[in-house]
């Protein structure tokens, strides 16, 4: 029992006090057999008799048809019926992009809220966690100097994209800088007037190109970040705060990172330089107190020269002879995706767990996460098998035992284990476990129980004594914090990724969230490429998980698909339905409170993270074609 809060009250008036509040309690009591645990849920602590909210939040529903008639078509059940609605205030204002299709969302650092409607006043509007800022990370490309054959121009296009795709995903801004940047700063014709080695001419291009876009992180873009999302040097890169000019022992000139003060300092100190003319690097120039050394990291991949010549003969060899160099390049960056791949498997030693809860009638429902699964866990294609990324010598290569795919009934919170997640909509999670294609008003409030999904996934991890409600915190942990989001990939069922998608290239996406191209290939897909040996085939579908109960036959998954079909459409456009069809879904997600506010949060947290890497890749399009453009322009 809490302590009775009342002793706070003079004496008498705590009798009072007390008999009244005892008296509230067992009015919400009665009926209700399990009891809310607030040791369970920090967040139950805040919000009051959540169990006894939830039941009368579904009292009400239980009297819906009733009223229904006198409601009318707008009727916006949900709304009215949330519990946690504050008193009235206005709801906060919109943010730039915060759409997509029907999704909609507020970002802002109350996510942590049941209901999102308690913040937004809007059924529709999910509160998301505030998008988190990227770093910058710069590289300096420039064309000029470069071999210009179409082999070789096309490997270093498809380096830098990679490149681009693996910052990314690690939660970083990555920027081609070129020499228009050098152009900008204040310094480069003081540079051009000294005759420097064309080493640290180079080298100095970099930085003044670096110092014109100010405090970040200078990268080659043969540096990657090849390692677990959590890694100590990428998560120090991710603060965005370098109090130091910092080098990277191991990684020559690979990495470094700095604020801008310090990069100008470093910068005047290389011109002013007695050695500037010898020397050939900018480290050796300046004052060796100027810049520290990290010598304890092991999150970045650097596929120098040397490196390549120590580590990958087949593509050294290839170096050797100027008439092969072109080969050697284009060689790099399906070696380095399938380095990204592998590590990304090597993270993940307990496998991909596609979630599974009421395993009878969802089989259809999770077939998108399998197939996304199954290319996950696939050996990535490479020229050199069995090779491990320079960072990692003892990485173990996909060659033999492919990851582990399991299809769990509960989500387990596992440091090791990726989980693809995929919820239905309430609607289509009940016409699926009922088999029926359409829906009622009476049928769902007789026949139904209430918020099966999020009871069913959750079941292991927060027990069986707590209401839905309270569940709802723990998923949009599970999918929207730093740690839940690097180990798992939420889906709606309703728009997996090659429905979602138009074109077949936004596949892709999925590539952006990962770091690394997913094999989409079986083997014959009709391009020329040689046979490499090692390359594995697809993984076969893993067995699934029942539980209790049979496996369905044909029919049944036939008939699972037809239903997904029509619920698919019934969600597919809000404008396209009939009125009525809209009340029921109103009426379910009344119902499942629960499910559909996770819904709504998963397929928001989603169209988020499209949009804002579509506006991304749109700005940085125009800039590295600009980049390409001014090189073709000079060769030409
Ligand atoms: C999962 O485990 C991590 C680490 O143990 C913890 O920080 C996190 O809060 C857990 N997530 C949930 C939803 O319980
Ligand atoms: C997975 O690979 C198959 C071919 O093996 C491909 O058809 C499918 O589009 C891929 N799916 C994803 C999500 O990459
Ligand atoms: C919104 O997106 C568009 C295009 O994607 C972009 O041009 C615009 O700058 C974005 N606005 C904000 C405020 O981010």
């Amino acid at each position: 029992m809490p302590r009775n809060p009342c002793t706070y009250l003079p004496r008498r008036l705590q009798i009072v006090a007390t008999l009244t509040l005892f008296l509230l309690a067992s009015i919400y009591f009665l009926g209700t057999s399990t009891t809310v645990s607030p040791a369970v849920d920090p967040y139950l602590a805040q919000i009051p008799y959540a169990k006894q909210l939830q039941s009368s939040a579904h009292h009400v529903v239980d009297n819906l048809d009733k009223h229904l008639p006198a409601l009318g078509v707008n009727v916006n059940a949900p709304q009215w019926l949330n519990p946690f609605r504050g008193a009235a205030h206005t709801p906060p204002p919109q943010q730039a992009n915060s759409s997509s299709g029907e999704a909609r969302w507020y970002s802002d650092f109350k996510w942590r809220n049941p209901f999102s409607s308690s913040v937004t006043l809007d059924e529709e509007r999910a509160v998301l966690p505030p998008l988190r800022e990227r770093p910058p990370v710069y590289t300096y490309f420039d064309a000029a100097g470069r071999r210009k054959d179409a082999v070789s121009k096309q490997a270093e296009q498809d380096l830098l994209h990679v490149w681009r795709r693996a910052w990314w995903a690690k939660g970083f801004k990555p920027i081609v800088l070129g020499r228009p940047e050098a152009l900008n700063h204040p310094q480069y014709r003081a540079v051009q007037t000294l005759e420097l080695a064309p080493e640290l001419e180079m080298e100095m291009m970099r930085w003044l190109a670096w110092a014109n876009m100010g405090t970040g992180i200078l990268c080659n873009w043969l540096a990657l970040p090849m390692a677990a999302h959590d890694d100590p040097l990428l998560s120090f890169l991710r603060r965005g705060e370098y109090p130091e000019l910092t080098r990277y022992a191991g990684l020559d000139n690979g990495l470094f990172v700095g604020t801008k003060a310090a990069v100008e300092a470093a910068l005047k100190a290389t011109i002013n330089s007695p050695d500037v003319k010898t020397v050939k690097s900018i480290v050796e120039a300046i004052p060796a107190d100027t810049i520290t050394t990290d010598s304890s990291h092991s999150g970045i991949a650097f596929y120098s020269t040397a490196i390549i010549s120590s580590k990958y003969a087949a593509i050294a060899s290839k170096f050797s002879l100027d008439s092969t160099v072109s080969e050697g390049m284009s060689m790099l960056p399906p070696l380095i995706n399938s380095h990204l791949h592998m590590t990304w498997q090597n993270t993940f030693t307990s496998g991909i767990a596609v979630l599974k809860p009421l395993a009878e009638h969802t089989t259809t429902l999770i077939a998108p996460a399998i197939d996304i699964a199954r290319n996950l866990s696939q050996c990535p294609e490479t020229p050199i098998p069995a090779s491990c990324p320079p960072n990692r010598p003892r990485c173990k290569p996909c060659v033999s035992s492919h990851m582990l795919i399991s299809t769990p009934p509960v989500f387990r919170n596992t440091s090791t284990l990726f989980t693809i997640g995929t919820i239905p909509h309430p609607y289509t999670l009940t016409s699926l476990r009922h088999d029926r294609t359409t829906l009622d008003v009476k049928f769902i409030r007789r026949e139904t129980s209430r918020d099966a999904w999020i009871l069913a996934a959750t079941k292991e991890l927060l027990g069986t004594g707590l209401s839905s409600f309270a569940r709802l915190v723990s998923v949009k942990e599970i999918v929207a914090s730093e740690y839940g989001s690097a180990r798992g990939l939420w889906l709606t069922a309703e728009y997996p990724p090659e429905i979602s998608s138009s074109e077949s290239k936004d596949l892709e996406e999925l590539d952006w969230t990962f770091g690394f191209s997913l094999p989409r290939s079986p083997m014959d897909d009709g391009k020329s490429e040689t046979p490499v040996p090692g390359r594995e085939r697809r993984p076969p579908p893993p067995k699934q998980e029942f539980g209790d109960s049979t496996p369905p036959t044909d029919a049944e998954l036939a008939n699972e698909v037809r239903l997904m079909e029509l619920a698919r459409r019934h969600m597919g456009s809000a404008a396209g339905n009939l009125a009525a069809e809209l009340k029921v879904r109103e009426v379910v997600e009344a119902w499942n409170l629960a499910d559909a506010e996770a819904w709504k949060f998963i397929r928001a947290w989603e169209a988020r993270r499209t949009l804002e890497r579509r506006g991304w890749v749109e700005e940085e399009d125009e800039f590295s074609k600009g980049v390409f453009h001014r090189w073709i322009d000079k060769i030409t």
